[in-house]
C-alpha cells in the first residue's frame, strides 16, 4: 500500500497527488511513469511522474479525469493509500544519459500543452537543477484549466511563456504561435521536447521540424501491462514496430507515425476495433493483454 501524503484539485478535472513511493522516488528519472491501481480490484493505469524527491521518498503525479480509475485515484485524500504504484517504467528523457557538458551546449525548447504540463516539468526542473539552457511555453484551453503556474514560473523564470486558447490569460494563440514568435525573434533551439494531446505534438513537432530542430514527442497510447508483454501500446517508429512502455515513451518525432497512432488509438476503443488489429498486426499485437480473445 502506498501511502498519499499530499492530494488537491489542481482545475475542475485534474487532481494532484504526492504518494510515498522511496524505491521508485529514489531511481526515477525525467519522462519515466508508473502504473497505477486504485484499490484491489481497480484497473491499473499509466501515469507520468510529474514530480518526485528522493530526500523524502515521493513522487508526485497528475491526473486528469477521463474514465473510472481516473475518478478513483482523483478523488483520493490525504491519508488514503493506493493498492499500487509499480515504476519506474519506460526510458528516461534522452538527456538525462547523455554527456552533460554536450547537454550544456544546447538550449532546449519544451512545449506542453494541457495535462501535457506536469510531464514536462521533471525535465525542466532537471534542465535548470543541471545548467542547462532552456526556453518553456506552456498552452491551456483558458485560466480556468491552468496547472503548475506557481512551479514554471519559480523553474522557468523569464523563459516561462504561457499561451490560452481563448486569450483569458497571457498571450493568445496555440503553443504553436508562440514558438512560431521565439523561433521568428532569432532564438535558436537544438532540441525540442513536446508533450500533450496526440494532435498538439503532431503540429508542434511539424513547426520545430520546419525549423530544423530535433523533436521528442511522448506517446500514451493505450497501454495495459507497461511491461511489453502484451502488444497494446504498440506504434509505428521510423517504419519500425515499437512498444510505447518499453522502448519510450518519448520517441523521435521525425519518425513518429501521428496518424497511424491516433487512427489506431481510436480503433482499441471498441471490440470490433481491437479484433481488427489483433488480425492486421500478427505477431506483433501479441496479444496477451486478455482485451481482444
Ligand atoms: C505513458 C503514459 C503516461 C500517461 N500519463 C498520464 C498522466 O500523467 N496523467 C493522466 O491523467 N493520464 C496519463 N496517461 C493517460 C492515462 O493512463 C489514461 O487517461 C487512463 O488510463 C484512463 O483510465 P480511466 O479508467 O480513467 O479511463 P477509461 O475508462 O479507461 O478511458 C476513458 C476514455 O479515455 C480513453 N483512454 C484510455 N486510455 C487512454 C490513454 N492512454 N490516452 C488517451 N485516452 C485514453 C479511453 O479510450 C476512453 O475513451 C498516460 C498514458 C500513458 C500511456
Ligand atoms: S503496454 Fe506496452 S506492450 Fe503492453
Amino acid at each position: 500500500m502506498f501511502r498519499i501524503v499530499k492530494s488537491e484539485m489542481l482545475c475542475e478535472n485534474i487532481s494532484q497527488i504526492v504518494v510515498e513511493a522511496p524505491r521508485i522516488a529514489h531511481t526515477c528519472e525525467p519522462g519515466q511513469f508508473v502504473i497505477v491501481r486504485a484499490d484491489e480490484t481497480a484497473e491499473r493505469i499509466p501515469l507520468t511522474i510529474s514530480d518526485y524527491d528522493r530526500e523524502a521518498g515521493t513522487v508526485t503525479i497528475t491526473i486528469q479525469i477521463i474514465g473510472l480509475s481516473s475518478m478513483k485515484i482523483a478523488k483520493f485524500q490525504t491519508g488514503d493509500f493506493l493498492a499500487d504504484v509499480t515504476g519506474p517504467l519506460g526510458q528516461p528523457s534522452e538527456f538525462v544519459n547523455e554527456d552533460i557538458e554536450e547537454v550544456r551546449k544546447r538550449n532546449y525548447l519544451f512545449v506542453g500543452g494541457g495535462l501535457g504540463t506536469a510531464p514536462v516539468y521533471p525535465q525542466v526542473k532537471w534542465c535548470k537543477e543541471h545548467g542547462v539552457p532552456f526556453d518553456v511555453v506552456i498552452g491551456t484551453k483558458s485560466k480556468s484549466t491552468l496547472i503548475m503556474e506557481k512551479e514554471f514560473t519559480e523553474v522557468g523564470g523569464e523563459h516561462y511563456f504561457l499561451t490560452t486558447d481563448d486569450g483569458s490569460y497571457k498571450h493568445k494563440g496555440m503553443v504553436t504561435s508562440v514558438m512560431e514568435e521565439l523561433i521568428a525573434e532569432g532564438r535558436h533551439y537544438d532540441v525540442c521536447v513536446a508533450i500533450g494531446p496526440m494532435i498538439m505534438m503532431k503540429f508542434a513537432a511539424k513547426t520545430a521540424l520546419a525549423a530544423g530542430i530535433h523533436t521528442i514527442v511522448s506517446m500514451n497510447p493505450i497501454m495495459v501491462d507497461g511491461t511489453g508483454m502484451c502488444g497494446a501500446c504498440r506504434l509505428m517508429v521510423g517504419g519500425e514496430v515499437k512498444f510505447a512502455c518499453v522502448d519510450g515513451p518519448e520517441f523521435d518525432a521525425s519518425l513518429v507515425d501521428f496518424d497511424g497512432a491516433m487512427k489506431r488509438m481510436s480503433l482499441y476503443k471498441t471490440e470490433e476495433g481491437r479484433a481488427y488489429l489483433a488480425a492486421k498486426e500478427g505477431d506483433t499485437h501479441k496479444g496477451n493483454c486478455g482485451n481482444c480473445d
